[in-house]
């Protein structure tokens, strides 16, 4: 029993230092992501006084501290969820689906997107999960698809399989970096692609979702194919089987 314990210590120990690492990534990315609007405020304090302002110099550091109350509001947003215990009920995965995405119904109209489901006679699929976090992971997913689809469509597929229901949302793209694109579960990283034109926000919603379906150990995954980015969840069904 010795033996069992030291394994466990060991583990748990392992466990903590990966996590001790990952915090210190955080931390890093999140010192850069506040450093950059902060110099940018502090350099346009300087032209005013130096009489340098064209007139916009007020407006950029406006917009620079917006910047940092986003940084700041989303990060205390993951951490609360981190936070939060996940609670399990059974839920019809369908139902949630389609009350996140009608909330959504104005952004898809003004956009002109394209929404398909695949499988639409699908439902009734239940699944055993936290319902509030699948609806955060719902949202992240799909406000995603929205901001960032080049195609204007969006693509949705249940599938209902013995064990799992395996559902899918892909969306046009021109990224082309398929070995790079794990990095977007990361807190922080957006694609340049999506940086370049300003559609991207703070990064943060990407590693919501996987912290999320990690702790419900839902195997879920992105792929780049013939342009078309697809994110995947597998679902656990209900062991209880009603
Ligand atoms: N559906 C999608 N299509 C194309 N690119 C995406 C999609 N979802 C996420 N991305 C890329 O991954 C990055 C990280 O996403 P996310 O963590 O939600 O952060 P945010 O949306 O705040 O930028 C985005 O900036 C974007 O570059
Ligand atoms: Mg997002």
């Amino acid at each position: 029993s010795i033996n069992l314990m030291s394994d466990k210590l060991n583990k748990a120990h392992q466990d903590l230092k990966r996590k001790n690492v990952n915090l210190k990534i955080v931390m890093s990315d999140l010192t850069h992501e506040l450093k950059t609007p902060l110099s940018l405020i502090k350099a346009y304090c300087v032209g005013i006084k130096d009489g340098l302002d064209d007139g916009t110099y007020i407006d950029t550091i406006i917009k620079q501290t917006d910047n940092i109350s986003k940084v700041i509001e989303d990060l205390l947003n993951f951490s609360k969820i981190e936070r939060d215990e996940i609670e399990k009920t059974t839920f019809d995965l369908i139902d949630l689906f389609h009350s996140c995405l009608v909330k959504h119904k104005i952004e898809i109209e003004t956009k002109e997107i394209d929404v398909r489901i695949s499988n639409s006679h699908l439902h009734q699929l239940f699944v055993w999960a936290d319902k509030e976090k699948i609806e955060i992971v719902f949202n992240n997913l799909i406000s995603n698809a929205i901001k960032y689809t080049e195609d204007h469509k969006i693509e949705i597929e249940f599938e209902d399989l013995e064990q799992e229901i395996v559902f899918q949302i892909k969306n046009g793209t021109n990224v082309q970096q398929t070995e790079k694109i794990e990095k977007i579960w990361e807190p922080f990283y957006v694609l340049e692609a999506s940086r370049n034109k300003k559609a991207s926000g703070t990064g943060l919603g990407l590693a919501i979702v996987k912290s999320i379906l990690i702790r419900h150990h839902f195997k879920h995954g992105v792929s780049i194919f013939n342009n078309q980015i697809q994110f995947y969840i597998c679902f656990q069904k209900n062991p209880f089987n009603h």
